[in-house]
């Protein structure tokens, strides 16, 4: 379904000086870029083994590793409480400013990439020439900006005998399929009040048709964020650390990040760190998601026109009514009771739904904070004079309150009721005999257990990184190479990051080259397509990318795991594990039943026109195309929406 975009309201004024530099925690944006920044070359002198182990054989109930998902505790930080007043309040501050496409710089929010069990299943301009790669390759292979996928295109290496991996290669590239966020536009400044910021569009070389702009497409294929409150840390790359730092992803990778704290009632702010051991009642473990939602909201590949900075976005955002441009249901399992349906959004603005949800000592000051050009603070008594480089404490800290809520929200979305979860809670009647089969296929011959394990489905958990350690066996515990890709087309947790360029890798860096974390499984049918490169489009070529031995295990040999390797599955086999998976969905998560219910979105989905052609809007931009889902209150829909080119 088509709809009208809101004209974007672009200035071609450069604003002042002072705002651009109002970077006052400017690393932020550093760490969000969606680019890496200053990724190695691998090394050659690589250990034979690789970024192997960590498998979960064992953890979490079981001989098989496999255990309902009920059965885990869901990881929240130790000290909750400090940060967070109110639960319910925070989840739905959280579910809100999720679904809320006033975040954006030009209406992108969260879900914008995560609507469709928390994944995206777009097929239209959703490819990236392969921007993670070393170096950077800015050329596609297939299609281009504003190509409309089909089905015959996938898998993206394709073999003349699927079976064999040594069989001639028909078709190969490194592109990626992902997921389509802003136009390549300068930052200048927000408009309190108003949806869209201020920015200068720029001709962009690598996402246009014709000179004309389109939105540009993340270098990593989106997974989903359900259930990810289980990973230890989050991204393809673990780059979401799960210590956070209040203000970007990387945690302890960036040991200057600091936000305000009020110490007592009345006092003025000041700054203090969470993560340095000065303070290690405030030290947030368990907090992937935070660290993993600080990115986005600031990154110009996926929310931001460039330059933006969080405090800004606070700005913005305190102002603003909840939700304002979308409807929510009556009946929004953390909503409805304040939706203003059949008006759009919410009753309250942000102001008042961040002072029930989240501890006054992160946001309760009258001083007026000043930031001067060069980032630093200065603390103005109240009744100081408003002016472009003053805030409120609540703006200042906005990313350490976007954070802790949107974590909230996140970590509510568990889905724990699959057919193999009722199975292993001892309902033997839940899965068919093939899919029985399937599950001995994956805890055996198939070795996938090694590797998406546990009740989690995934050695990248916490528990069983509490289990094994962060590192075991000398690499990443939950983090593998299996051989999707050569190396250099992506980096993964062998790249370095941040301010000092540190490596991402807990572990040997030489043996994390191009390893990815192992995703968690459950509704893996719906969340299409997959891989960090989503370059399979189903899960039948899934298992077949397993049974062959994987498609780059003479390329990545000093680093591939010794579990790559031909299983020889029979048409059977793969029959079985194909359905062994499909019953790890949950129903709620299909037909979007509390607590996946959301409120209404308009989803950009590509361009009008083709991948030769686009209709132009006079800015430099193409007129988007729009897709229009409605709100769903907790019953859920009746017809599930299509999964990824169904
Ligand atoms: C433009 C599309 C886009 C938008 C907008 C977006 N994401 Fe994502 N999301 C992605 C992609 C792509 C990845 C994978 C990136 C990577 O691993 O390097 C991802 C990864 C994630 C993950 C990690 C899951 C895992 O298993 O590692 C979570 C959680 C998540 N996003 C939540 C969010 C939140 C919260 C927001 C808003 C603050 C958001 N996303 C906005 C595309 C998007
Ligand atoms: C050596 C560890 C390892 C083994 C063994 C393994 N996997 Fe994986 N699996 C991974 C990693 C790592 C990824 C992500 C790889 C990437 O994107 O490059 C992955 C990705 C997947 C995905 C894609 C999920 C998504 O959301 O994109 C599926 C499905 C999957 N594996 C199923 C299986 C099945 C079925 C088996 C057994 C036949 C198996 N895996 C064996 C580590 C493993």
């Amino acid at each position: 379904m088509r709809s009208k975009t809101p004209a974007c309201v672009y200035t071609r004024r450069r604003n002042s000086k002072s705002i651009s530099s109002a970077a006052i925690f400017a690393l932020a944006a550093l760490a969000a870029a969606a680019l890496v920044v200053g990724a190695q070359h691998p090394s050659v002198a690589l250990a034979k083994g690789g970024a192997d182990d960590g498998g979960a054989a064992g953890v979490g109930g079981g001989g098989n590793g496999l255990a309902s998902l009920k059965t885990v505790a869901i990881p929240r930080p130790t000290n909750l409480a400090r940060f967070i007043k109110d639960e319910q309040a925070a989840i739905a501050l959280g579910k809100a400013l999720f679904w809320d496409q006033q975040v954006g710089s030009d209406g992108q929010s969260c879900a914008s990439c995560h609507f469709h069990a928390g994944a995206d299943s777009r097929s239209k301009n959703q490819l990236d020439p392969g921007l993670r790669a070393v170096p950077p390759d800015p050329t596609f292979q297939l299609g281009g900006p504003n190509f409309q996928l089909k089905a015959s295109d996938f898998p993206l290496h394709k073999l003349a005998n699927p079976n064999d991996r040594n069989s001639a290669v028909l078709f190969d590239t490194n592109d990626i399929v992902s997921s389509q966020g802003v136009r390549n536009i300068t930052f200048t400044n927000v408009i309190v009040g108003n949806t869209t910021d201020a920015g200068i569009s720029i001709p962009d070389p690598i996402f246009s048709v014709n000179g004309v702009n389109v939105r540009r497409v993340e270098p990593r294929n989106t997974p989903t964020m359900i259930n990810a409150v289980f990973n230890f840390r989050n991204f393809w790359d673990g780059r979401a650390r799960n210590e956070f730092n209040g203000v970007d992803p990387i945690g302890n990778l960036d040991p200057g990040a600091k936000v305000l704290r009020v110490a007592a009632p009345g006092q003025a702010p000041q700054l203090v760190s969470l993560i340095d051991g000065s303070h290690p009642e405030l030290a947030l473990n368990n907090s992937s998601l935070a660290s993993q939602a600080v990115g986005p909201p600031l990154s110009d590949f996926e929310m931001s026109f460039a330059g933006r900075t969080f405090v800004l976005l606070g700005r913005k955002m305190v102002a603003a009514r909840a939700l304002g441009l979308q409807h929510v249901a009556p009946d929004d399992s953390a909503l409805g009771s304040v939706s203003a349906a059949p008006g759009t959004g919410l009753k309250s603005k942000y102001d008042v739904m961040i002072r029930a949800a989240i501890q006054s000592e992160w946001w309760d000051s009258s001083s007026v904070i000043q930031i001067n050009p060069d980032g630093s603070l200065t603390i103005l008594p109240a009744g100081a004079a408003a002016a472009q480089n003053r805030f409120s404490m609540m703006e200042v800290n906005f990313s350490l309150i976007w954070g802790l809520s949107v974590q909230e929200y996140m970590a509510s979305l568990v889905s724990d009721n699959s057919r193999v979860d009722q199975f292993l809670e001892g309902n033997r009647s839940a899965l068919t005999a093939q899919e029985q089969r399937g599950m001995g296929i994956f805890t055996g011959k198939g070795q996938c257990s090694k590797c998406h394990g546990g009740a989690e489905t995934t050695a990248a958990s916490v528990s069983n990184v509490q289990a094994k350690g962060l590192v075991s066996d000398d690499s990443d515990t939950g983090f593998f190479n299996t051989g999707v890709r050569r190396i250099n087309d992506d980096l993964g947790i062998g790249a370095s990051i941040g301010p000092l360029n540190l490596p991402l890798s807990a572990g040997n860096p030489a043996r994390a080259q191009g390893a990815f974390k192992a995703p968690g499984l459950r509704n893996v049918e719906l969340t299409g397509p997959y891989m960090h490169n989503g370059g399979m489009a189903t899960l039948e070529q899934v298992v077949d990318f397993y049974s062959r031995g994987g498609d780059f295990a003479k390329e990545n040999a000093a680093v591939l795991s010794d579990r790559i390797k031909n299983l020889g599955l029979s048409a059977e086999d793969k029959a079985a594990l194909v359905a062994f998976l499909k019953a790890l969905t949950d129903e709620r998560v299909r037909l979007d039943q509390a607590p996946f219910d959301h409120p209404e979105l308009f989803v950009p989905n590509g361009s009008i026109g083709n991948a030769n052609t686009v209709l132009a809007d006079g800015t430099g931009n193409s007129v988007q195309d729009t897709l229009r889902i409605p709100a769903v209150g907790r019953n859920g829909v009746r017809v599930a929406t299509p999964n990824f080119l169904e």
